[in-house]
């Protein structure tokens, strides 16, 4: 497996070593590609040394020039990756400009091709930046997106280099990809809610319910594997988050509600699968509760409503809730569609075999605004995940099929 590793001048550049030495880990031969100001962060020496090959850092250099050096290595890479991307790269990559190494090299490769923005959060929202990793996108470039957090500039938001482990589990994925796969969810980014929540009663003891996670991580994989970036925000599960996922761990409705509402703006499509506790005690002592023969009694109050609150603030985006019913589930599913402004809603009937909570399978009913019913049956939560997502890209991201045509 040959990679290029392209390397930009960044703050984030230090990270590109670790990168390159995960990459190696994972079996990879690595040749890295810098531009002129990439080396004002880090020495092509570093490396040189971890990659054991010589660096290409010049479109000229002395020596490397037998034959013609950037479509040689283009020519022998499986996947170039960019990481740090500054946006001065990116708006290169998008116009075509070829007068560095990298350029040169991005221009005359046919391999697939990763990037890894990193920049102010300000850079990184404008509008120029915005349309040019569209473009990207559009030709089929992967963009790992930056993560939000303290950035060296003193400001806060999107715009850090994604950790490097996250780097190499995406493109890892790009190389095993079959070609025959579905990629319909490129340039989406899915966010997902997963498993339960809990809610403190005492220091010791919590509410919670049976919800495994397993339904919120199969939507997760499919999203991931049809090339959506994904954003998996998940209660306390036994589940190992998928690696290429931006994975937010929380523990009651309160820190779910915000991290949901941090990340919205970001997302295009949203779907909660999460079982979301409806109630919490209105008492939290910070001490335990002691034991006594007297009944203990306990107020419970309403949660924050996470997915009605983002049907308020949808936008364009399409949102996606779940609804876990005992009885009427088609009748209590049409009212939650309807009272949370949701554009599609899975209905469980949890007390069907095979159905629901802690199971591998799951069968159920969708319904979307348009009034469309399509039945489910029992099949594993990774065919549903599926099943669903195939369902939005025909119903509502297809081109051909827009709002107009459905009035
Ligand atoms: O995790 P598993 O073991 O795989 O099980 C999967 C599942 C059964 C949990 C899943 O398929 C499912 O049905 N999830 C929704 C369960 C649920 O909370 O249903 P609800 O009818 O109470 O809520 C309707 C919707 O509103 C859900 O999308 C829920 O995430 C959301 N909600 C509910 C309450 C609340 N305070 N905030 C919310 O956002």
């Amino acid at each position: 497996m040959n990679i290029i590793l392209g390397v930009t001048g960044c703050i984030g550049a230090y990270k590109a070593a670790e990168v390159l030495r995960q990459l190696q880990e994972q079996g990879a031969t690595v040749r890295v590609v810098m531009t002129p100001s990439a080396r004002q962060f880090i020495a092509p020496l570093t490396f040189e040394a971890l990659s054991g090959q010589p660096v290409l850092t010049d479109l000229f250099q002395p020596g490397l020039n037998t034959r013609i050096k950037h479509i040689e290595i283009a020519r022998w890479a499986d996947l170039l990756l960019v990481a740090p991307a500054t946006a001065h790269i990116i708006a290169k990559f998008a116009h075509g400009l070829a007068d560095d190494p990298l350029t040169t090299v991005y221009i005359s490769a046919t391999c697939p091709t990763v990037i890894a923005p990193a920049m102010n959060v300000e850079m990184w929202r404008h509008a120029a930046t915005q349309e040019n990793i569209a473009t990207l996108r559009a030709r089929g470039v992967e963009i790992i997106e930056p993560e939000s957090g303290f950035l060296a500039c003193g400001e806060v938001g999107p715009g850090r280099l994604a950790e490097p482990a996250r780097i190499v589990a995406r493109v890892m994925a790009v190389l095993r990809r079959p070609s025959s796969e579905r990629r319909d969810l490129v340039g989406q980014h899915v966010l997902i809610t997963a498993g339960p929540t809990c809610e403190d009663i005492d220091p010791v003891r919590f509410i919670t319910n049976r919800s495994s996670g397993k339904m919120g991580y199969a939507l997760a994989e499919a999203a991931l594997a049809r090339g959506a970036d994904v954003t998996l925000i998940s209660g306390p599960t036994h589940l190992r988050p998928p690696r290429e996922a931006r994975f937010i761990s929380v523990w009651s409705t309160e820190e779910m509600y915000e991290a949901v509402m941090r990340h919205v703006n970001e997302a295009t499509i949203i779907v909660k699968a999460a079982a979301v506790a409806d109630f919490r005690p209105r008492e939290r002592p910070s001490s335990k509760i002691k034991k006594s023969p007297e009944p203990l009694h306990i107020e419970l109050e309403p949660t924050p409503d996470i997915l009605a609150e983002v049907g308020r603030r949808k936008g364009h985006r399409l949102v996606v809730g779940f609804a876990a019913e005992t009885d009427h589930p088609i009748e209590h599913g049409r009212q939650k569609l309807a009272q949370k402004n949701l554009d599609v809603i899975v209905v469980n009937d949890v007390t069907a075999e095979g159905a629901g909570f802690d199971v591998d399978t799951n069968r159920g009913t969708l319904i979307d605004r348009r009034g469309d019913i399509v039945e489910l049956p029992l099949m594993s939560k990774r065919e549903m995940a599926d099943r669903i997502f195939d369902h939005l890209v025909e119903a509502f991201l297809r081109p051909e099929r827009t709002e107009s045509d459905e009035e």
